[in-house]
């Protein structure tokens, strides 16, 4: 089978493609011929060699978590699942006899990783870990699911998100920014969403963002917010200087949800303003299975629409990462084997 590899971690230039075995499935486990997988920046993080996960010791290596397509064969015991289902498969690895995963929510385990391989024709998973796709669900738009779409759920939840709320996104044009964007309409809450560029937030207004701010400045962020209203949630993937920001803006009381680092690892944060305003700081990661399976019915039901921007043929997996690596996308870039 085809299969897209990392061999080198320099950016979109270390990727090949090369031929190898079909895989067979061990017990509990199913093949999957991959019809679909999104890319995420977590990919990106690891293309780049700026991943814990994975290091040169890993090489070749074959990524995407996000994969959508059609059982191809299955193991021993497994039931869930038959040949020729159409699946999503979410991605959460988990120990399943820890604390959390016995109290739940299961993304808290422990042990918590992450599924990747979906970067290929076929790939190999946990059977338990599959959703079936409703007829009227295609593959192209499931895979934009599993892994932005899950967070901007949970942390939505984490934020205690209902409606009439002003919720604030840095960064809004992604992955996780339009599925924050999005997720947040469909609650009924407002949303403020910034991004560098006012040609993609121009296609934002037609996902459901309420307001829209050009800029990357720190300051001239916090002026223009401040100005749209002062915020009950923060749903914060750049890290970086936007915690600050978003933080001061932030209401009494208000709660602040952190789940990436794209423009720092590092955040300043002023103590007084935080105490005195009885603010939270959240920090989350993915979400639950179920919440996964949520989130396949609201596309069902017409609630939910996840963005594409483009989709690329497995031989052009280098291109997707360029494309995402020059911001160039409004939502998803999904990759279709
Ligand atoms: N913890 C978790 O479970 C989890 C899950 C998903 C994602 N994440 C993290 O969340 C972040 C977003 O992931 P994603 O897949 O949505 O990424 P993405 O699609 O690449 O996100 C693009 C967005 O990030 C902004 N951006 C890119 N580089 C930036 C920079 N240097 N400074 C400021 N803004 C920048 C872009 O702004 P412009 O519009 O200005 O180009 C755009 O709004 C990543 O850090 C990722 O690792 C974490
Ligand atoms: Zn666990």
């Amino acid at each position: 089978m085809r299969t897209a590899v990392f061999s080198d971690l320099i950016g979109p230039e270390g990727v090949r493609i090369v031929d190898r075995p079909t895989p067979d499935p061990d017990a509990g486990e199913a093949v999957v011929d991959v019809e679909a997988c999104s890319i995420n920046h977590h990919d990106l993080w690891i293309l780049e060699g700026d991943s814990a996960m994975v290091d040169g010791d890993d090489l070749p290596f074959v990524s995407g978590l996000d994969v959508a397509g059609v059982v191809r064969s299955v193991g021993d015991g497994v039931e869930s699942v038959r040949e020729g289902d159409r699946v999503v498969l979410c991605p959460n690895e988990t120990c399943g006899r820890c604390r959390f995963c016995r109290e739940g929510p299961e993304n808290r385990c422990e042990r918590f990783s992450l599924f990747h391989g979906g970067l290929a024709e076929s790939a190999r998973v946990d059977a338990d870990r599959l959703i079936s796709l409703p007829d009227s669900v295609d593959a192209v738009t499931a895979a934009a699911l599993p892994t932005a779409y899950l967070t901007a759920r949970h942390m939505l939840r984490q934020a205690a998100v209902s409606a009439g709320d002003l919720v604030f996104v840095p960064g809004a044009t992604g992955g996780v920014g339009v599925a924050s964007v999005q997720l947040a309409d469909t609650l009924g809450a407002r949303t403020i969403g910034t991004s560098s560029s006012a040609a993609k937030l121009d296609r934002l207004s037609a996902l459901g963002l309420d307001h829209a701010v050009e800029g990357t400045d720190p300051e001239t962020l916090r002026e223009a917010v401040g100005a749209i209203g002062t915020p009950d949630a923060v749903l914060n993937h750049l890290g970086g200087a936007y915690t600050d920001v978003g933080l001061d803006l932030l209401r009494r009381g208000g709660r602040m949800v952190v789940c990436g680092r794209t423009a720092g690892n590092t955040s300043e944060i002023d103590v007084p303003d935080l105490f005195l305003g009885h603010k939270r700081v959240i920090g989350s990661t993915m979400g639950t299975q179920p919440e996964l399976q949520g989130l396949v019915e609201s596309v069902e039901r017409g609630d939910l629409s996840p963005e594409i921007e483009a989709t690329y043929p497995l031989e052009e997996t280098a291109g997707a990462f360029a494309a995402m690596a020059d911001r160039e996308a409004v939502g998803k870039i999904v990759v279709t084997p």
